[in-house]
């Protein structure tokens, strides 16, 4: 395995394909260990990891507490209702104070895109060793869901032997509320690293036009891109249109907490033109695989018969990969403290 060049991750932008490379190999490893019964390994033993979720949770923050225990970290969790934020203490003080408890990476959840970004500026200006893990942040970036989206769509589609190359030239589709949607964002990375097409679906309220260029226009840390060739994004209006020749489905959540304008006549007519269904799915030939990375709203973008009944519903499967995966995160971050 290569060295490891991130401090942080706080997003995919910057990742390249050596860096999904080293991510999906170890989660494979972790995964084979947690398979065959040996889930706990000292690899961490006397990390401290502090889990900061400013905002609600309970796959990634339980999966990332897990893949901490199961490495032999030490864990701590923050409680924003019993913390000193009620006392008008800020994030980053919060964050700041963890990090002078001696922690090694502190995993970081919050509403507002770019606050992790900012509390790992601050912490490598005071020249502290602590790492940030972004776990989700407002609109911008899910690396961790990326991740194992990745991973689990790789397995399903070479699940001997791991190969990414396999998703060059599928057709993925994403389909639901991608402009609130921050695990679209991090997908959009991932996928068109290893050439996979990708398709928005969904109304004009939710998938504005400008995301076609949603790669070229991000900002990667004004650094060039370190993927060469990309993979393409095209939007479709119709998922009856776009379900027909794809590869696999990403079923997003409409995410209405974070709706703050009236984006949708009515949930119903959504539903309508929007919810994955068993007819739905039919239209497309093949027993293709569905992601969703939740919560789900059954029968609002997705049919309980699709997730209770569909063989090749993988839901459980993210969950499951989730701890394989943030254990590969957790052990490439020490690892990068242990280079310098
Ligand atoms: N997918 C995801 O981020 O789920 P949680 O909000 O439960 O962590």
């Amino acid at each position: 395995m290569e060295n490891w060049p991130h401090k942080h991750i706080l997003t995919l932008s910057n990742f390249s394909k050596d860096d999904y490379k080293s991510v999906l190999e170890l989660t494979e490893r972790f995964n084979s260990l947690n398979t065959t019964g040996t889930k706990k390994i000292p690899a961490l033993q006397g990390n401290l990891i502090i889990s900061i979720f400013f905002e609600a949770s309970t796959r990634t923050r339980n999966s990332f507490e897990l893949a901490a225990k199961r490495l032999s970290a030490d864990v701590q969790s923050f409680t924003p209702s019993s913390s000193s934020l009620s006392k008008g203490e800020t994030h980053l003080d919060t964050a700041l104070t963890y990090a002078a408890m001696g922690a090694d990476i502190l995993i970081i959840r919050h509403s507002s895109s770019h606050i992790p970004f900012e509390i790992s500026k601050r912490l490598d200006a005071s020249n502290s060793k602590t790492s940030v893990l972004n776990a989700g942040d407002g609109l911008h970036s899910h690396p961790s869901q990326g991740l194992l989206d990745l991973y689990t769509l790789i397995k399903f589609f070479s699940p001997k032997l791991l190969k990414p190359e396999i998703l060059n030239s599928k057709t993925i589709l994403i389909v639901g509320d991608v402009i609130h949607s921050r695990v679209a964002r991090s997908n959009l990375w991932a996928l068109t690293a290893f050439g996979a097409n990708v398709i928005l679906c969904g109304p004009p309220t939710l998938i504005p036009d400008e995301f076609i260029d949603f790669v070229n226009s991000a900002p990667t840390n004004k650094m060039p891109d370190p993927i060469l060739a990309r993979g393409s994004i095209k939007i479709s209006r119709s998922l009856e249109e776009s379900i027909k020749n794809s590869d696999a489905v990403i079923v997003l959540r409409l995410q209405k907490e974070r709706m703050m304008e009236n984006l949708l006549s009515s949930t119903r007519s959504y539903s309508e033109n929007y919810c994955l269904t068993p007819e739905m799915l039919s239209i497309n030939r093949k027993d293709i695989p569905i992601l969703h990375p939740g919560p789900i709203n059954r029968g609002i973008e997705i049919s309980s018969r699709i997730v209770d009944e569909y063989p090749n519903c993988l839901i459980n499967e993210q969950v499951s990969n989730g701890i394989p995966t943030r254990m590969a995160l957790l052990y490439l971050l020490s690892k990068f403290k242990k280079q310098i």
